[in-house]
């Protein structure tokens, strides 16, 4: 975008009839009136475009710079990532690996856990270490000091932590029962909360550590039959938000990734009301990003040592900026999708 910007100011400067009178205009605008009207846009554009692009120029190349420089120290870090077993997090494994990262990869499936190593491993790395394959369930909170006690003493450090694993719903609130409210909130929530704050002193100790949280732009506003969902990832948000600021004077990072719609299992693993599996690819979701494109743009966050990031389409942007300035229209729009929702469930049935 800066680069975009930088160069449009650099043709509107060039296209400018004279570079002597272009900087005579810059500096005495009072003193010399723009002969055409072209001249009077094409100073009008060069002065606004010049100290907005030239800052953000300059700022992409330091990020860039930055980028290059942290992606160079990523040979050898240690990544644990929960749900590496599909979607999201095997692209991370992927992307990591190839990064030349040691992956502890993390899930309840260790079938397939075992089939994403056997993945990596045949694929031609260097340097390449060998995966570990961890079984973990974030539901049950008693057994994940324990788990990250496994995970500490296969290399005695974990330096970034990616908090992925996940599961949905699919229900309006009235046909949801507090059981399915409470799974959602165990796992996306109270599990992922409980394995940062167990791995969390060891990084401490260490003033060294980078913990992502996958959130969802469902972090970012709420959407009709998704309430469980789109509360635990509220509450992540905010999570992340305040251990970020708590640990920002101990060489420590947080990230907290919000993406739209990603073409995974995710809507086929999600819950009903009743606490079933909903079984279904939506159509949102079979159309969505790409997974593994999506992972390595975390791994760019997170070598950027981005706060906080939104990837999403522009409809949920829109949404997203609708909900913070607008939100009476945010509501209104809301409101007509779930009775959108509501009309086909019934014609469903
Ligand atoms: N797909 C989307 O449209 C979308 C959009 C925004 C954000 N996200 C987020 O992206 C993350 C990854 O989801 P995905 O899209 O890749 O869906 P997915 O393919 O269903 O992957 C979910 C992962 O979470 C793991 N998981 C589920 N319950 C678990 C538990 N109790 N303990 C440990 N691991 C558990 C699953 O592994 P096991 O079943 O083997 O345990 C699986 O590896 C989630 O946090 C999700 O909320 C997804």
């Amino acid at each position: 975008m800066a680069f975009v910007l930088y160069f449009l100011f650099a043709i509107v400067q060039s296209s400018s009839c004279c570079k002597k009178e272009f900087i005579m205009k810059l500096h005495e605008v009072e003193k010399c009136a723009p002969s055409s009207d072209w001249n009077v846009l094409y100073w009008v554009l060069g002065s606004i475009l010049m100290p907005i692009a030239l800052p953000l120029a300059i700022i992409n190349l330091w990020q860039r710079f930055r980028a290059q420089k942290y992606r160079n120290q990523l040979p050898g870090k240690v990544v644990l990532i929960t749900g590496a077993s599909s979607g999201l997090g095997e692209s991370l494994a992927h992307v990591f690996y190839r990064a030349g990262c040691k992956v502890i990869l993390a899930a309840r499936r260790v079938q397939e856990l075992e089939r994403v190593k056997s993945d990596l491993l045949a694929l031609d790395v260097d340097p390449a270490y060998p995966p570990t394959v961890l079984p973990l369930d974030l539901a049950e909170l008693n057994s994940i000091p324990d788990f990250v006690s496994r995970a500490l003493a296969v290399y005695n450090q974990v330096d970034i932590l990616i908090n992925n694993g996940g599961i949905s719903v699919r229900a309006d609130v009235a046909s949801t029962s507090v059981d399915v409210d409470l799974k959602v909130m165990l796992v996306n929530y109270f599990g992922t909360v409980a394995l940062t704050k167990a791995l969390l002193p060891s990084m401490v100790k260490r003033q060294s550590g980078h913990i992502c949280f996958i959130s969802s732009v469902q972090g970012k506003f709420a959407i009709p039959q998704r309430a469980a969902y789109s509360a635990s990832k509220h509450a992540l948000q905010a999570f992340a938000d305040s251990l970020r600021a708590e640990v920002a004077n101990k060489k420590m990072y947080v990230s907290c990734v919000s993406p739209g719609y990603i073409r995974t299992q995710l809507s086929m693993n999600a819950l009903t009301g009743a606490g079933s599996s909903y079984g279904k690819m939506d159509e949102t979701t079979a159309k969505g990003m790409s997974p593994d494109k999506l992972a390595e743009l975390i791994l760019q966050c997170i070598m950027r040592k981005e706060p906080d990031i939104i990837v999403s389409d522009l409809q949920a942007k829109i949404a997203y900026y609708l909900r913070h300035f607008l939100p009476s229209v945010y509501f209104w729009i809301m409101a007509k999708r779930a009775l959108k929702l509501e009309k086909a469930e019934k014609k469903a049935n």
